[in-house]
């Protein structure tokens, strides 16, 4: 699903200005989709050749065994002549139909599915694609690990950028956005969660859950979760559905887990009042039995991990990842690159819950971020705005990525900072844009050149000079040798231990 056209209308446009008349040379013409999508850290995600508008996904669990049986139909539109196109996938396939016809298959590279359907496809045309599988996802590893989070009462799927792989095949890229139906057949008693509106249906000792999304949604961002779950309903006073779900399992955690995340309703009307009307039908979060420490924005049903709640209840990390629904999940990255637009915004967001909270202003926030680390610390060598790879979710992009929202704060002032903050996501709702396009977006409503501002603060290898856009300006900055003096020199905020623990993990790849 495009929303968005400006990559693509400009690739077509190329491509209607090079070709010659479609009927002459068809043949000549048709050929392989490329085996990714054009991502600059992850080449082989996603892939080219086609669009898909909607997946259906129906599994069969069985938690005591890991034992996964899955048929995924994919409904896509060709985007040229193709002989041959990939989806992204690990799991053992079975067999392949394209528009109700036996296809070839072949697993290749890490995690590509090459299909070669019995007939050329025309672009334009439609494609159904069927993909039946089994495989035991939690022993199918990449790199060491499996993208399939095993329970002692099931099996979770939620991670970035990669882990539909583990549960169904796709064009797994946030650039090409779909409707999912999510249908998932479990033993009685035991639960299933993944994104949207829920049906359900018993037969025979077995229980079929159907999950809903009507919105695009990012291939990432879709989640299955299996187990024994104690799940809730509520609306809030506004009228959204609120699903809250939690691990029976959860032994000491449990208490702070509820006290922290059946505040979603009240938080997500907080976050309206600042990023404008939630984008989605439904919204909540669950909290299984895993021992990860990251939490993840999984599309109106939010992935947390017990580990956050350990030390109390924790409403900053429910901050952080509602801010996300808005800053992430609506508005999507254009490349992995663009990390920045969700991190830097959903981190600041906490701050401004802090702000609210009493518990230290974003100023203070920015500041003690700027004193924490001296200038040969490696947290400056993080450029927020192109972090690469192997550092897409280090502490600099949250942290540093946050002090250049309270920079751009500064150099605009509160009124068109705020109107930007709502603006943004009515703009852009349910597409994909880059560091780029917001600071053009920013310099529009605020008229100001941002160049300067986005280099130093984003795009610099280095820690900048103390009172840039009003950071750490005369008086609060404080030369240091070591981050323990300068913690010490300016006292931590009192959000501050809360706002770090949504991502104890910040594991650096490779
Ligand atoms: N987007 C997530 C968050 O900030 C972070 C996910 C990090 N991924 C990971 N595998 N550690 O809440
Ligand atoms: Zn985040």
């Amino acid at each position: 699903m495009r929303t968005r056209l400006t990559v693509s209308a400009a690739a077509g446009a190329l491509a209607l200005l090079l070709s010659v008349p479609a009927s002459a040379s068809a043949a000549a013409q048709a050929g392989p989709g490329a085996p990714g999508i054009g991502d600059p850290y992850y080449p082989t995600a996603g892939n080219g050749g086609y669009d898909v508008s909607h997946y259906d996904i129906r599994l069969k669990y069985q938690p005591a065994t890991d034992d996964l049986e899955g048929t995924t139909t994919i409904l896509a539109t060709a985007g040229q002549d193709l002989t041959r196109f990939n989806l992204d996938f690990v799991l053992k396939v079975n067999e392949v139909l394209v528009n109700g016809r036996p296809a070839g298959f072949a697993a290749t590279g890490e995690h590509e599915l090459e299909i070669t359907p019995a007939r050329v496809i025309p672009k334009g045309s439609p494609i159904t694609v069927v993909v039946r599988y089994a495989d035991r996802p939690g022993t199918v590893l990449r790199g060491g690990v499996s993208g399939w989070l095993r329970t002692p009462d099931g099996g979770i799927a939620a991670n970035e950028p990669e882990g539909a792989a583990w549960w169904y095949p796709s064009n797994d890229h946030p650039t090409d956005k779909a409707t999912f139906d999510v249908s998932v057949l479990v033993p009685d008693g035991t639960q299933v969660i993944s994104n949207g509106t829920s049906t359900q249906s018993s037969r025979a000792g077995w229980t079929r859950y159907n999950y809903r999304q009507t919105k695009p949604q990012a291939t990432y961002l879709a989640t299955v979760a299996i187990g024994k779950f104690d799940i809730r309903t509520d609306t809030t006073p506004g009228g959204l559905p609120v699903i809250t779900a939690y691990s029976r399992d959860l032994g000491d955690n449990a208490g702070a887990a509820q006290a922290s995340v059946e505040r979603t309703g009240e938080l997500v009307d907080w976050l309206s009042g600042r990023f404008g009307p939630y984008p989605f039908g439904t919204v909540g979060g669950y909290v299984p039995n895993v021992p990860t420490g990251y939490a993840l924005e999984t599309q109106g049903q939010i992935f947390y991990s017990p580990a956050q709640f350990a030390r109390g209840a924790n409403t900053s990390v429910v901050v952080h990842e509602l801010a996300h629904q808005w800053y992430g999940d609506s508005v999507s990255v254009r490349r992995w690159s663009d990390i920045w637009l969700n991190e830097g915004f959903a981190r600041y967001s906490q701050w401004l819950w802090s702000e609210h909270e009493n518990e230290g202003t974003a100023q203070e926030l920015a500041d003690y971020v700027y004193n924490l680390y001296p200038a040969d610390n490696v947290f400056w060598t993080i450029k927020p705005g192109d972090p690469g790879p192997d550092q897409q979710f280090a502490g600099a992009v949250y942290d540093r990525g946050a002090v250049a929202v309270q920079a751009l704060r500064n150099a605009v002032g509160d009124e068109k900072f705020f109107r930007i903050l709502k603006g943004w996501p009515t703009e852009r709702r349910y597409g994909n844009a880059t560091v780029q396009d917001f600071q053009a977006y920013a310099e529009r409503i605020s008229g100001k050149p941002l160049a300067e501002l986005f280099n130093t603060w984003l795009f610099t290898p280095s820690k900048p000079a103390a009172g840039s856009a009003g950071v750490a300006a005369p008086g609060t900055a404080k030369p240091s040798l070591t981050p323990r003096a300068a913690a010490d020199a300016q006292p931590e905020p009192k959000s501050w231990k809360k706002i770090q623990e949504t991502n104890t993990v910040h594991e650096h790849k490779g």
